[in-house]
């Protein structure tokens, strides 16, 4: 397959990322002496994750430090971003700092400066500490100080290295999948009395973006999942599913941080959020960049009468799909950052901080060709160089993922990696996807 470049070429100043996460690639879950995770108690109950996987060894990134960091050095990248679990620094989530887990990620930083590589870590991607779940978990508006704390206590041990930080991965994936339908951790089926969660996860980011600022950091944000959401009809019914959907996956999480306000639940007869004085004015001054996470449109229809969502996920007519069956289609990308554009005049710079696929691999080592990721990718920064050149500002892409992991729920049964992982044996592989980002990354970068 012939890949083309993009009509509209990037600005040749876009940084360029690869993500992963903590819990997809680590294993060692007792190294250490780390606590326990809501994620620990989601893989130890059986039938939770499809192929009974348990994220042990996973990659086992834990030990395998240094061949990592030469695998992300070697795309030339200018950034890494991957997580630190607050369930292994501050195991049970209130006390001391793990001194031990901590020098881990220290030793990981210098190792990735010693490359020039600049160290982006995530302080939240899901390793919610079982203790602070029992309280209450994102429920509890505790939890938000408890989280400005341990993120002071990691700023202690590697702030005076590190610049850029997320705080918080896809707070609505949390909300809605974790605490409303319970297919990921913590496994609850709240339905609409998860909404609290939205408010003290974004609460948590911005008394955690202060504390890091505090601390000398210069550049703070959060990574939210988005989606361009498209009716599946052109009934009142099915705009006004639609726009519900909308709501509670994009502008519940998007509008407070960008314009200081939450969208009108009641209107959908949802409760008002638990907001108190001051907390939307922490949150609208709290990112210097807009995080955001972009895979696939979502088509939303009416809902059945008998269900208890006032919406139903629909296929999409007419595109390809992905391994998980998500729909392909970049112009949805495009379109989403236009319109995010045109809403929010004084949106910050936008950091892409995770897109990509997993398509049907083989499980043990060797080179794969994966032509459709190379075509999923670069029809991505396509799209992105469109919405550009309509006057959208991005600073930065990042690939979700380096490695083949563990897809939650999912397992081993979803492979998004530029490299592919052997699960039995740990052997990495760069795949065709490696080498032409890489190539993508060393091109653009010759106008720089
Ligand atoms: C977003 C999540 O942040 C990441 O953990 C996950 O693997 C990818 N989506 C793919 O589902």
């Amino acid at each position: 397959m012939v890949h083309s470049q993009s009509a509209i070429p990037l600005p040749a100043q876009l940084r360029w990322s690869v993500a992963t996460s903590a819990f997809q690639i680590e294993g060692s879950r007792r190294a250490d002496g780390s606590g326990r995770s809501i994620w620990d108690d989601f893989v130890d109950r059986p039938g939770a994750v499809v192929d009974g996987s348990t994220a042990e060894p996973a990659c086992d990134s834990y030990r395998r430090t240094t061949e990592d960091i030469e695998l992300v050095a070697g795309l030339g990248v200018d950034a890494y971003r991957f997580s630190i679990p607050w369930s292994r620094v501050q195991p049970g989530g209130s006390g001391p700092v793990n001194r031990a887990a901590l020098d881990h990620y220290s030793r990981f930083v210098d190792g990735l400066l010693q490359r020039g590589i600049t160290p982006q870590p995530t302080l939240y991607h899901w390793e919610l500490p079982s203790e602070i779940e029992a309280d209450g978990g994102w429920l509890s508006r505790d939890t938000a100080a408890r989280f400005a704390d341990y993120a002071a206590l990691v700023t202690d041990g590697i702030g005076d290295r590190v610049h850029d930080w997320y705080t918080i991965n896809e707070p609505a994936m949390t909300t809605l999948q974790g605490y409303g339908i319970g297919d990921l951790a913590p496994a609850r089926r709240l339905l609409f009395d998860a909404l609290p969660t939205v408010h003290h996860q974004l609460l948590a980011h911005a008394w955690a973006a202060s504390a890091l600022r505090a601390a000398g950091a210069r550049r703070v944000g959060l990574t939210n999942n988005h989606t361009q959401v498209l009716p599946g009809g052109d009934t009142d019914a099915d705009l006004a599913a639609a726009h519900v959907y909308d709501t509670l996956h994009n502008r519940l999480f998007s509008e407070p941080l960008l314009a200081g306000t939450y969208p009108d639940l009641e209107v959908f007869g949802l409760p008002a959020l638990p907001v108190l004085d001051g907390d939307l004015e922490s949150i609208a001054s709290s990112t210097d960049f807009y995080g955001m996470n972009f895979y696939n449109p979502t088509t939303v229809g009416a809902a059945d009468p008998d269900d208890p969502l006032p919406f139903a996920l629909l296929p999409t007519p007419d595109v390809p799909t992905t391994g998980f069956g998500w729909p392909i289609m970049p112009e949805a990308l495009r379109d989403f950052l236009v319109d995010l554009a045109r809403r929010h005049p004084n949106l910050p710079p936008i950091v892409i901080a995770e897109n990509g696929a997993s398509f049907p691999e083989p499980s043990t080592a060797g080179r794969v060709e994966d032509d459709e990721r190379i075509g999923f990718l670069s029809a991505h920064l396509a799209a992105i160089a469109e919405a550009m050149a309509q006057g959208v500002q991005v600073e930065e892409y990042t690939v979700w993922s380096l490695l083949d992991n563990f897809e939650w729920a999912d397992g081993h049964t979803q492979r998004f990696g530029l490299v592919h992982v052997d699960f039995q044996t740990g052997i990495r592989t760069p795949k065709a996807s490696y080498d032409w980002y890489r190539d993508r990354i060393r091109a653009s970068r010759e106008n720089r």
